[in-house]
C-alpha cells in the first residue's frame, strides 16, 4: 500500500521521538511491501519562530493532503511564563485540531506486565487494568469565548447536542468492541454543560446502544477511583478538559507517561500523538522515551490504515523491548538505552522477527521448548 504521511515533530523532544518512529514506519514499509512517503511540517514554537504562526496554512495543506498525521510534542518554556505572550505555541495544537475536526481522543492504558514496579502505585491495583479515555477534543471550555473585563477574565464552557453526540457514539463502539462498558465522566452536580452530557449520551444508549452498560461519575470521584481502582474502567468517555487531566493520571498507572499513545479521529482526518509533552528539558540529550510515539505510529497503521499485522508486530517489538530492559530512564532509571538505543531495538525487532518471534528469530514458542 502507499500512504503519504504528514510528519509534525514539533518543538522539544518532539524531533528525536518522531525520528525514531519514523525509522520504525520504514521498518515495517521494507518488511511489509508499502511505500510510506513523510512531508514534514512546522509546528509550535518552531513555527513561531520561523514565520509568526504556530499552524502556518503550508502545515494545514501538508495535513489536509496526506493519509495520516504524526505528531510529535510542542511547547517552549520562554512562553510558559509569559502571561503577556499574544502568541502561543498551544494555539497551534488547539487550531490544527479544530481546523481538521478531530474531535474524538483516544488514549488507551494498559500497564505492562514487566513494568507493574514502575508505578507507585500497588502492584494489585493495576494489574490487570485496561482502558481507554475518549476525550472531546474540539469543544468545551478550550474553544469557548474568553477574555478579560477589568480586573477580572473569563472562559466559557460551551456544548452542543451534536458534539456531544458524534463523540458518544465513537465510545459506545469501542465499548461493543472490548468489555462493553462505558462510564461518562462528568460534573453534572454543579455544571449545565455536564448535565446536557448526561441527558444526551443517556437518550443515545437507549435509543442505539442498549446492549452497552453505562454509567456516571463525576469527575473528582474519576480521579479517585483512576488510582485506586483502574480495573473497573473500560471506557472513560469525557469532555475536553476533563479528558486532559485525568489522562495524565493513567501516565500514573502505566508506569510512564512516556509510553502512552493517543489518536484522534474526526470525520475525515486523523491523527496520532503521544500524550506526553515536549519535555524541554531533556531535548537534545537522547533520553527521551520515543515508545509512546512509536505506539501511537502502531495506532496510525492499525486505524488509519488497517494494517492490523503491522502495528501487531510493533506493538510486540515495543513490548519485547521492555521486557529486556530496553527502556529509557523514565522506566528505569540510570538506564544505559537512550531514545536511539531504545529506537534501533524495536527496528531491529521488526526487521529480523515475524509475529510470536523473538528477537533471535525462533518462535516464542520454540523457545519455550528448548
Ligand atoms: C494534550 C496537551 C494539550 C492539551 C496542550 C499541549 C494544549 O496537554 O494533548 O493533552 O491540553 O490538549
Ligand atoms: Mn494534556
Amino acid at each position: 500500500m502507499k500512504k503519504n504521511i504528514a510528519v509534525l515533530p514539533g518543538d522539544g523532544i518532539g524531533p528525536e521521538i518522531i525520528a525514531q518512529a519514523v525509522a520504525v514506519l520504514d521498518a515495517v514499509a521494507e518488511k511489509f511491501g508499502h511505500e510510506f512517503t513523510y512531508s514534514y511540517a512546522q509546528i509550535g514554537a518552531c513555527a513561531i519562530d520561523s514565520c509568526g504562526d504556530p499552524y502556518p496554512e503550508a502545515t494545514h495543506q501538508v495535513c489536509m493532503d496526506s493519509d495520516a498525521i504524526l505528531f510529535g510534542s510542542l511547547g517552549d518554556p520562554k512562553y510558559d511564563n509569559d502571561p503577556s505572550a499574544k502568541v502561543r505555541p498551544e494555539q497551534g495544537l488547539l487550531r490544527m485540531r479544530k481546523s481538521l475536526g478531530l474531535y474524538a481522543n483516544i488514549r488507551p492504558v494498559k500497564p505492562h506486565d514487566s513494568l507493574l514496579d514502575a508505578s507507585p502505585l500497588k502492584n494489585e491495583r493495576v494489574a490487570g487494568s485496561d482502558f481507554i479515555v475518549v476525550r472531546e477534543l474540539t469543544g468545551g471550555i478550550y474553544f469557548g469565548e474568553r477574555g478579560r473585563k477589568d480586573d477580572s477574565a473569563y472562559d466559557s464552557c460551551v456544548y452542543s447536542k451534536e458534539e456531544i453526540l458524534r463523540v458518544a457514539r465513537i465510545a459506545f463502539d469501542y465499548a461493543g468492541r472490548r468489555k462493553g462498558k462505558v462510564t461518562l465522566v462528568d460534573k453534572a452536580n454543579v455544571l449545565e454543560t455536564s448535565r446536557l452530557w448526561r441527558e444526551t449520551v443517556k437518550e443515545l444508549h437507549q435509543a442505539e446502544y442498549p446492549q452497552v452498560a453505562l454509567d456516571f461519575m463525576f469527575v473528582d470521584n474519576a480521579a479517585m477511583k483512576m488510582v485506586s481502582n483502574p480495573k473497573d474502567f473500560d471506557v472513560i468517555l469525557t469532555e475536553n478538559m476533563f479528558g486532559d487531566i485525568l489522562s495524565d493520571v493513567s501516565g500514573v498507572i502505566n508506569g510512564s507517561i512516556g509510553l502512552l499513545p493517543s489518536a484522534s479521529f474526526g470525520d475525515r482526518y486523523s491523527l496520532f500523538e503521544p500524550i506526553h509533552g515536549s519535555y524541554p528539558q531533556a531535548a537534545g540529550k537522547d533520553i527521551a522515551n520515543p515508545m509512546a510515539t512509536i505506539l501511537s505510529a502502531a495506532m496510525m497503521l492499525e486505524d488509519a490504515f488497517g494494517m492490523s499485522q503491522e502495528a501487531t508486530l510493533v506493538r510486540e517489538a515495543c513490548a519485547k523491548a521492555i521486557d529486556e530492559g530496553v527502556c529509557t530512564e523514565d522506566i528505569i532509571p540510570g538506564s544505559k538505552y537512550g531514545t536511539n538505543a531504545t529506537g534501533e531495538y524495536v527496528v531491529k525487532h521488526i526487521k529480523r522477527n515475524h509475529i510470536g518471534q523473538d528477537i533471535q528469530g525462533r518462535t516464542a514458542w520454540e523457545h519455550n521448548l528448548s
